[in-house]
Order: C-alpha cells, then sequence, then structure tokens
C-alpha cells in the first residue's frame, strides 16, 4: 500500500481526534459532565460508538472514556522516510476518525450546529425532523426499519455515500439519476472548497429527503458518519448484534450490506481518515480525481480504495463518464444488480416508490376522495391474450383540467401454461409495487380503494394512461417470467364501461374473499417456509400456514406457494406437514423436520399456535412484539410504529432485540400483525382474549378485523378492554384497568 495514503489518513485521523478533543474539554467546561447528549429519534444511542465499543453514550461525560479509547487508536505519524506496508495502522485512525466524528457531531448537536441550516432548503419528507429549512441530519430509527425489508430483499442493494461536489451540476444530477435506476438508496455529504453536491442538487430543483431516497446529511465531510451510524444500526437491528460486538458488526457490513463511497473532488486528510473508517466496514472508496489507490488483501470484497479520474474516462461526453463512474462503483462494490428497463417518458425505478406527489405538483389522480380507481388482474386461457397490448377505453389525461381527476379501472389479463386462480390476487398486489416505480406517480392502495396521482413534471415529460399498462407488462414480464407468459392491459375511462367493470371486479374480490376466509391449516397439506431473512438472521426459519403470515407480514401462505412456483430453489419451500403430533399447540412431524435442518439445529420443534412452548422464531422485521405480562396473566401487543414505554417496561426498539435474532424465547414472540386476527393466534394459550394491552396505532388501524376477531372469541365488547399506551404503560395501572374493566383474561388458566 501506498505510505502516502497511509500518512495522510494517520493524519487525518489526529488533527481531528485532536479537535474533538479541544470541543470536549470547552462542553464539559460550559455545559458539565451531566448534560445529555445523542441523536434524535433513536434508541441506539450514538451508535457506531455503541456498535463499535459497547458505551452508551447519554452525558457529555460519557464521551471522555471514548476520547482515551480513541486516543489509544491513533499512531504516531510514520517518519518521513519510513515504508509502512501494513495496513492496521490506517484502519485503526479510520475507526478513530468514526468515533471522534460521531463524538464531535453528537456535542455540535448540542451547539444547535446539527443537522445543519441550509438556506431555502426544504426536505422531501413528513417526518419528525423535516421544518425549519435544515438538512437531514441522521436518519431516525423509524426510517431505518421502513428501508429495512427492502434492502434485506434486494429490492433495494444498499447505499452510495457520496462526498464532495461533482465535475458540474449536470454530472451531479446525472450520477444521482444513474444511483436512482438501481435503486440504490443515496447519502450526500461533503464539500471542496465549500461547494457540496447537496448545492448542486438544491440548484437543478432534485428533491432531497427520505420520500426521494437522496438523503442529504450535511455539507461538510463530519455528517457523513450518519452513513456509518446507519451501517452500525443495520447490523444492530437486523443483524441481531449486540453493542460492542465489533468484529461482528463490521464483518456483518462487509458480507451483507452493498455499500460505497463514492468521492467527487479533491480528497483531503479528513476524508481520507474517513476512508480508512469506511474500509473497515468492507465499504470501498472510489474517488473521481487521481489519488493512490489500494488493492485488496481481504477487507472490502475487492479493491479499498480506486481512482478513477473523472476527465480521463473514455467517453463522449460528461454524462456519459458519469454513467461509467457508477458502473465502476458498483463493479468494485461487486454486487449484480438486476435492472428492468421499462419503456415509458420518465425515469423508473423502485427507488421512486415512495415518493408523494404532493398538491401543488399535482396534474391528474383517480381515487381518493373525489373520484374512483380500481385494478383488477385475472387470467385468461393463452389465445384469448395478446401479449403486450395495451388499450385506453375513454378519455386520456390530456382531457382533464390541471389538478382534476377522473375514474379509471386498471385491467390486466394474464395467461402462462403454471399459472393457476390462486395466483391471482397475489399478482394484482404487485401493481402497487410496480406502477409506484414510476417518477411522479404515486400509487396508495389496492383493489376498488386505489389511488393513483400523477405529477405535472410526469405529464410534461409525456406520461399518460397507457403508460401504466407498458409498466405492468414490462414488470410481469421480469418479476414473475415463470408463471405469466403474456399480458395485455386495459384501461378504462369511460365512466359507464367503468363502473360495468368495477362491478366484475367487485364480484372477484368476493369470490377469494370467500375463498381465502374458508381457507384453514386443517385444509391444506402443506406449509411453506421462508427463510428470505438468513441473509441477516442466519438461524430463522419462517413457519407460513394458510393461519399464520411470516413475522414481516408481507408473506402469505399464497404469496409462498406462488413464489415457489416462480422460483422452485428460492426461499420458500412446501413444507408437508405429514404426521399431526398436537393439533391444540401445533406440532407437527412435517414442521419440525424442516425447522431443524433450516435453522442448522438451533430450533429443535417448533409450536405453530403457542407463546409459551416453544414459540416461532422471529428474525428483525416483525410486525409487532407479542409478550407475556404475567401479572396481568395475558399478552401484551406492542406495534413497531410505537415508540412509546410499554408494561413491559421497554420501549419496542429494546425488545426488538429479545424478540429477534432467530431465537426462542417462550413468553416472547415477533409476528405479523393479521396473525392477531387469525383464529389461531395463541389459540393453544387461550386466543385472542389474552391480549391485555395493545398499541393504540393497532386498534385504530385495524379496528374492523379485530371486531371480528372479538366476535370470534366470544367478547363482542373486548377491545374496549384491552389496555393502550394512552390508558397506561405501567403493570399495577394495566391490573387496576383490567379489573375495572373485568378483562376475560385475569379468569383464565394461568398462562405460566
Ligand atoms: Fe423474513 Fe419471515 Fe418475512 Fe420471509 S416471511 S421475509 S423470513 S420475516
Ligand atoms: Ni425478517
Amino acid at each position: 500500500m501506498s505510505r502516502y495514503i497511509a500518512t495522510s489518513a494517520i493524519r487525518g485521523a489526529t488533527n481531528i481526534v485532536r479537535e474533538t478533543d479541544l470541543f470536549l474539554q470547552k462542553a464539559l467546561q460550559e455545559k458539565g459532565a451531566d448534560t445529555k447528549v445523542g441523536f434524535p429519534n433513536t434508541a441506539y444511542y450514538l451508535p457506531t460508538i455503541l456498535g463499535l465499543t459497547g458505551r452508551k453514550v447519554e452525558t457529555i461525560g460519557d464521551l471522555v472514556p471514548v476520547m482515551e479509547y480513541v486516543k489509544s487508536l491513533t499512531h504516531p505519524q510514520p517518519a518521513q522516510n519510513r515504508w509502512t506496508p501494513y495496513l492496521g495502522e490506517t484502519l485503526d485512525s479510520g475507526i478513530a476518525t468514526l468515533l471522534a466524528v460521531e463524538s464531535l457531531q453528537a456535542l455540535r448537536f448540542l451547539y444547535g450546529d446539527q443537522p445543519e441550516k441550509l438556506d431555502g432548503f426544504q426536505l422531501a419528507q413528513a417526518s419528525l425532523n423535516d421544518g425549519g429549512g435544515h438538512l437531514n441530519g441522521p436518519i431516525d430509527d423509524i426510517q431505518l426499519r421502513s428501508w429495512g425489508i427492502q434492502l434485506v430483499d434486494g429490492r433495494m442493494p444498499g447505499f452510495a455515500a457520496i462526498v464532495g461536489c461533482a465535475k458540474s451540476n449536470e454530472v451531479a444530477v446525472k450520477i444521482i439519476r444513474e444511483l436512482q435506476r438501481r435503486n440504490i438508496l443515496i447519502f450526500l455529504a461533503g464539500n471542496v472548497n465549500g461547494r457540496s453536491i447537496i448545492h448542486q442538487l438544491q440548484e437543478e430543483g432534485v428533491e432531497m429527503g427520505y420520500d426521494t431516497y437522496i438523503v442529504p446529511f450535511g455539507t461538510d465531510t463530519l455528517s457523513a458518519i450518519y452513513a456509518i451510524g446507519f451501517a452500525t444500526r443495520s447490523a444492530l437491528t437486523f443483524g441481531g448484534m449486540k453493542g460492542g460486538q465489533s468484529r461482528e458488526i463490521l464483518l456483518y457490513n462487509r458480507a451483507r450490506v452493498f455499500a460505497f463511497v463514492l468521492a467527487l473532488g479533491e480528497v483531503d486528510d479528513l476524508k481520507y481518515a474517513a476512508a480508512a473508517g469506511a474500509i473497515s466496514y468492507g465499504f470501498p472508496a472510489i474517488a473521481d480525481t487521481v489519488i493512490p489507490e489500494i488493492h485488496p488483501t481481504g477487507v472490502t470484497s475487492y479493491e479499498h480504495v480506486v481512482s478513477m479520474p473523472f476527465n480521463a474516462i473514455e467517453a463522449k461526453d460528461d454524462l456519459e463518464r458519469a454513467e461509467k463512474l457508477v458502473q465502476r462503483c458498483i463493479e468494485v462494490r461487486g454486487v449484480k444488480i438486476k435492472m428492468t428497463e421499462v419503456p415509458i417518458p420518465v425515469p423508473y425505478g423502485s427507488a421512486f416508490e415512495g415518493e408523494v406527489v404532493r398538491k401543488a405538483d399535482l396534474r391528474f389522480e383517480s381515487g381518493g376522495k373525489k373520484s374512483r380507481a380500481f385494478e383488477y388482474l385475472y387470467s385468461l386461457p393463452m389465445e384469448k391474450v395478446e401479449d403486450g397490448k395495451v388499450t385506453v377505453l375513454g378519455p386520456d389525461m390530456d382531457q382533464v383540467a390541471e389538478g382534476g381527476f377522473m375514474d379509471i379501472g386498471i385491467v390486466a389479463e394474464v395467461a402462462g401454461r403454471k399459472m393457476q386462480e390462486d395466483f391471482e390476487p397475489v399478482l394484482e398486489r404487485q401493481i402497487h409495487h410496480f406502477v409506484n416505480g414510476a417518477s411522479g406517480v404515486q400509487h396508495v392502495g389496492q383493489r376498488d380503494i386505489t389511488w393513483i396521482r400523477i405529477s405535472k413534471a410526469a405529464y410534461e415529460k409525456g406520461f399518460r394512461l397507457a403508460d401504466i399498462g407498458k409498466i405492468l407488462h414490462a414488470r410481469y414480464h421480469a418479476d414473475f417470467g415463470a408463471i405469466v407468459d403474456k399480458i395485455q392491459v386495459t384501461i378504462y375511462s369511460e365512466s359507464a364501461s367503468v363502473n360495468s367493470m368495477l362491478q366484475v371486479a367487485r364480484d372477484a374480490y368476493q369470490r377469494r374473499n370467500t375463498r381465502l376466509g374458508d381457507m384453514a391449516d386443517e385444509t391444506v397439506e402443506e406449509f411453506y417456509s421462508c427463510t428470505l431473512c438468513q441473509s441477516f438472521a442466519p438461524n430463522h426459519v419462517c413457519v407460513i400456514s394458510p393461519e399464520r403470515v411470516g413475522v414481516c407480514g408481507a408473506y402469505s401462505w399464497l404469496d409462498c406457494k406462488a413464489s415457489f412456483q416462480i422460483n422452485p430453489t428460492g426461499p420458500n419451500q412446501p413444507i408437508p406437514k405429514k404426521q399431526q403430533l398436537d393439533g391444540v399447540k401445533g406440532y407437527f412431524t412435517g414442521s419440525n423436520e424442516f425447522v431443524q435442518q433450516a435453522s442448522h439445529q438451533q430450533v429443535e420443534t417448533v409450536s405453530m399456535y403457542s407463546i409459551m412452548e416453544n414459540p416461532m422464531t422471529a428474525c428483525g422485521c416483525f410486525e409487532c412484539i407479542v409478550m407475556v405480562i404475567p401479572e396481568a396473566n395475558g399478552v401484551m401487543v406492542l406495534s413497531r410504529e410505537d415508540t412509546s414505554m410499554s408494561p413491559a417496561g421497554m420501549t419496542f426498539s429494546t425488545l426488538a432485540g429479545m424478540a429477534g435474532g432467530g431465537l426462542q424465547t417462550p413468553g416472547v414472540m415477533g409476528v405479523g400483525k393479521y396473525y392477531l386476527t387469525s383464529k389461531k393466534f395463541l389459540s393453544a394459550d387461550g386466543g385472542f382474549k389474552r391480549v391485555v394491552w395493545m398499541s393504540s396505532v393497532l386498534k385504530e388501524t385495524m379496528a374492523e378485523e379485530f371486531k371480528k376477531a372479538a366476535e370470534y372469541a366470544g367478547d363482542p365488547d373486548l377491545i374496549e378492554k384491552i389496555a393502550d399506551e394512552k390508558i397506561c404503560t405501567e403493570v399495577p395501572d394495566l391490573v387496576a384497568y383490567l379489573e375495572g374493566k373485568a378483562h376475560p383474561a385475569l379468569t383464565m388458566d394461568p398462562m405460566m
């Protein structure tokens, strides 16, 4: 390796450690050791420090031992002529830099310098920290989790941390678009001589924020630490690791988190030092200037530091150079990214999925309060479908005034040799996900409560109703080619035909509901497995039955069945039930055998219907945590969306550590929220009547379903006997409330 880079990284580390130390002394004097420090909306304290050292920093005083440790990592600068072939010093300096910078940022929060203010800036998100014209700062836990599933299942391959400033605004936009096309999450930080890529994108009117998957951390290099905090929390959240397991956390990131640093413009000592830190996480750095390269020695998957001077890239113009630069970044990190070309006039990729079309930008909408939109997918015999045909029956968006609305119906007819009627709802549900991928198009809901909004920008680029059909055609072939051979799409927009097709669709929805409602664990021969989350919880298996959805809520039995047809060697395998050993607790020879093997002998037996005995394991992405409250002789259900305290004395994020990681913990279980309404919910332990406390968000959003579950449980008024966080968060208060309401759990058999 190059002496230059080592010198530079070590010098950068030494300087930042000194600077942080001085700032810490100042803060200790001015504010006192007991003053609280931390980042907003996270349960992981200062996450990089927590992950790498196990220290939970809560006060300024807690930073003192952290800085002592940091100082022990920084090495004296190598003498001018000393050759340093050893990467260790550089890596130590890198880690020291990360820990120091995170400490420094926490102190800057205290002094009101973080998140950074930027004139005229507006974040594209409806989140906790979108006010006041400032940049994003660190990512909050809720956002981390909501991206989690996509990061885990590969829809979102990972993130790019861009530091610096591009050659021109045009190049900056092009780089961003190239990354978005591949669904790569984008983090922005740093500047070159005061100018940042954030300024460039702001000038070009590119919206930045959670909604557009472009997160502006800050215009200085220091704020790039938030990318490392994000990566560290990924390991803690999805990898089930604990603070202080630094080696595991670094290895997890190297193996599982596809990420790289793209340094635009001049690279100074601090950037080198930070890049050395990123290398320890297995994230390579690619620079668009001439810098010394570091080649593989096993820390990152491929090269560590790669120089690709922008002007020397062979291409016809700067835009093509930008394209090649991004291409190179992806090669260096070494992940194959599957891309589907969708022939529509706006950019397309799942990075646009979370996008919101605001009222001021609205060109056209269908659904919502003022009009109706529905979508319906069904199968036909092969000869009845003309592949790729898209028909718009009725007026197009041009006939609607700006900001106006109209009823539409999207009807997709598919054919395939392996197509089954059972797959229709599974495929139909993808419409949401597919249509949302178009930039400037927002899709909400499903069936006859669909709501589509199209932005002025998309309209001006030429987006019309027929493009919805083109999207569906491209995506069903790409993603479901194993079961869909042909697809044709008709968009109805003339009111008489919309209404008559709506009736047809509603009859089909009704038939499907009845059919699904009739399906019980007893009526099928096999369950399905899901091992998708083994990428981060290596011993976890979801056993999915008609009456028990996967813990993330995203996979039902039917989804798994379809997924197995599409990909017979994939993560969803049939589990023949074989012999029923215990129908009440839900023990079957087949599921036991499967779980033993798929959990690598970590789990011997699994009960499908009990929380007390051999409960099913969970990875990290459960929608709710169910946990026994012994004093109340029942269970509480805590929703992921609920950040408040629970009667267990812990918040969701703390409890998540106990429920996740693929371990069996009797009395604690991570579940999908629709399992709560299943007849098989804790059926071995007394069922839905055991619920004594539940996050209010669940009560509100699933009121209808819970009403039915309460009726089935034989206590129609059960829901109002169940406490929530607005009523109480302490066990004595809970018990008093339950007694006041005569909650049935109090008189049931003891749980423990
Ligand atoms: Fe992960 Fe289970 Fe969801 Fe599959 S069903 S993605 S294993 S949580
Ligand atoms: Ni999971």
